[in-house]
């Protein structure tokens, strides 16, 4: 989704703004701008649709653009098309003054209506141009002002930055519901929407909140509340690698993720084990709030709410309380039951989806103790949550979630393990067993990966299918959900996941001659099920692609045309070692189709608006 960079200080800004918005193109764009002040010409502006690169040729073209401070925005279209035109940043009619703007202004018909009738004219079909006109409209010499009072006149989400002719030493931030940090360096400040755009000149990070205005130039740094009251707040060191952004020989990025899997788990997995016990961080789940607890809420979206789906099976189980799923944007607009005894599970990797956090807000305001898995360390689901379990994947840049995915399933074994403990409904003999293995997962993990040879040819011989139907039962229908999503994601196919035992209720009419149908059949205990319906599937012309364990092996081979097989290991761990040929086949399937892996179309990484 949309990026934004800015930057103030000594050296040219718009080498500096192209570099953050080609880290920050991961997030999915359409279209790129930069805008500089040049100390001679004023304010200069480059944009355009498509690649970064582009941007960057035209820029190359005009012989650069020169200045010291400057914004640079990626545009991920909402209102209006990917076009040059409605690319950021948007300028006042005047010239005067620039803005880059992620978000949505859901008031902005009434604002255009209003300065269309005093004469202003638009050039875009943006939401965002009125900010840039209404604040030309206000502007009464003082910038910060004036952004104050647009601030109070428009409705929705924004992270925003702002530049204005005249004050070239600064820029004005701003954010509400859509994330923005500012980034700290000698003799220079940034903003952005993520830190990924800033690594690479600063780890002194601060995040704003809710309603906060930042006033930045080259040494000093202002932050105050909408009412410009000044704000003190902390710093943040961001201490993961730069290398932990780049593909490290890999061709894409999500390659690269899906084989770091078995060191992200352990990262995960590691420091919360000790002594033969789950220690979760410190938070504290006594067992007199466990018994109470009346039910689990799990609240996400995409991936995340597909770790959900796996939740469910496996903290009913062992847990023995009620745990609803639900999909963040649904829950936001039901009447859910949520009293004080609920506790609300939010996953989230990137810890900003827009929905999911206004869900984390609704479950707070009825009540609910919120605990948070998150990816993005003070993202502000994490910051917003009671508790926050972090995944220690790293950086995840490819749009397709891959590693944070398995460390989130990875997080929810460990809350599974803590919990069933202390509420005394786990044999302390299964506690053990499962959690010796999940120590030795990543041992396991790299079994699965050593398989990428034999997937990438079942890719080929399947990658010409035009629709594919995954089916599994409990754990397996969990993780074939997200097989299919991981392939409709990135190769565009057309495909399905579906509880085995639902076909026949109309699905299978869709079963002909030749239909790839993917069957997950690695949970021991419905395995025999689960069979039954591949061989209906298979008498009725499917091809079937079978995934079981080693053990089960011989059996699948039986029916299904190919097998791929995984480690046996507790039930409970299977969607971590499962997941793993489903994600190197969407991914070699993508690649045989020339498909963009890493930005695929109209997918966005991180989703800040409705
Ligand atoms: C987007 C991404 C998905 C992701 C979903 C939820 O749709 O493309 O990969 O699963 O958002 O994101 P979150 O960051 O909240 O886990």
């Amino acid at each position: 989704m949309c990026g934004i960079v800015g930057f103030v200080g000594r050296e040219e800004a718009a080498p500096i703004l192209l570099d953050g918005l080609r880290r920050l193109e991961y997030r999915g764009y359409d279209s790129a701008g930069i805008a500089v002040f040049d100390p001679k010409d004023g304010l200069q502006m480059v944009k355009t649709k498509g690649r970064i690169q582009v941007l960057a040729d035209h820029i190359a073209e005009r012989g650069g653009l020169k200045g010291t401070i400057g914004l640079g925005h990626t545009r991920w279209a909402t209102h209006g098309v990917p076009s040059d035109v409605n690319a950021h940043p948007h300028m006042s009619e005047n010239g005067r003054i620039a803005v880059v703007h992620n978000g949505i202004i859901e008031n902005y018909v009434e604002i255009k209506e209003f300065l269309q009738s005093q004469g202003v004219h638009f050039t875009s079909e943006t939401d965002t141009e009125v900010v840039a006109q209404l604040l030309e409209y206000y502007y009464d010499g003082n910038i910060l002002d004036t952004v104050t009072k647009v601030l109070h006149q428009i409705r929705g989400s924004y992270g925003l930055g702002v530049l204005c002719a005249d004050c070239p030493d600064r820029l004005i931030a701003a954010r509400k519901d859509s994330p923005l940090i500012l980034g700290f360096g000698k003799g220079f400040h940034m903003i952005a929407s993520d830190v990924t755009a800033v690594i690479k000149y600063t780890r002194d990070v601060c995040y704003l909140d809710d309603g906060e205005i930042a006033e930045i130039t080259a040494d000093q740094c202002w932050i105050y509340d909408s009412y410009l009251r000044p704000v003190e707040k902390e710093h943040h060191h961001v201490d993961w690698e730069i290398s932990a952004a780049e593909k490290g020989g890999y061709e894409h990025f999500m390659l690269k993720e899906i084989m770091e899997q078995p060191k992200a788990i352990h990262a995960t997995i590691s420091p919360r084990i000790r002594d033969g016990q789950v220690v979760l961080d410190g938070l504290d789940y006594s067992e007199e709030y466990l018994w109470a607890m009346d039910k689990i809420y799990i609240i996400a979206c995409g991936s995340s709410y597909h770790v959900g789906m796996a939740a469910k099976y496996v903290l009913e189980k062992y847990l023995r309380k009620p745990v609803e799923v639900a999909l963040a944007s649904e829950f936001r607009y039901s009447e859910p039951i949520v009293t004080d005894r609920t506790l609300a599970l939010v996953i989230s990797q990137s810890g900003e989806t827009i929905d999911t956090l206004a869900a984390l807000r609704e479950a707070k305001r009825l009540g609910a103790r919120i605990l948070s898995i998150v990816n993005v360390m003070g993202s502000t689901i994490a910051r917003e949550s009671d508790d926050v379990l972090y995944t220690w994947a790293g950086p995840e840049i490819a749009v397709a979630t891959t590693k944070a995915y398995s460390t989130q399933l990875a997080v929810v074994d460990l809350i599974c393990l803590s919990f069933a403990r202390k509420l005394g409904t786990i044999s302390a003999e299964e506690h053990d067993t499962i959690l010796a293995q999940l120590q030795s997962l990543p041992e396991k993990l790299e079994e699965v990966l050593e398989q990428r040879e034999q997937i990438q040819y079942l890719a080929s011989i399947y990658f010409n299918h035009s629709s594919v139907f995954f089916i599994g039962r409990n754990l397996d229908y969990a993780v074939g959900m997200e097989g299919s999503l991981k392939l409709k994601e990135i190769s565009y196919l057309h495909s399905e996941a579906y509880a085995a035992g639902e076909l026949k209720h109309g699905t299978i009419s869709l079963i002909e001659q030749g239909t790839l149908v993917i069957a997950l059949a690695s949970y021991r205990p419905l395995f025999e099920k689960t069979m039954s319906n591949v061989v209906e599937v298979k008498s009725r012309g499917a091809k079937v692609l079978g995934l079981t364990t080693e053990p089960l092996r011989g059996e699948m081979e039986k029916v299904a045309d190919q097998t791929i097989t995984v480690p046996e290991v507790h039930p409970m761990l299977l969607p971590s070692l499962d997941v793993v040929p489903m994600q190197l086949f969407a991914y070699y399937v993508a690649l045989m189709h020339g498909c963009d892996i890493d930005k695929p179309r109209n997918l966005a990484k991180s989703v800040t608006v409705e």
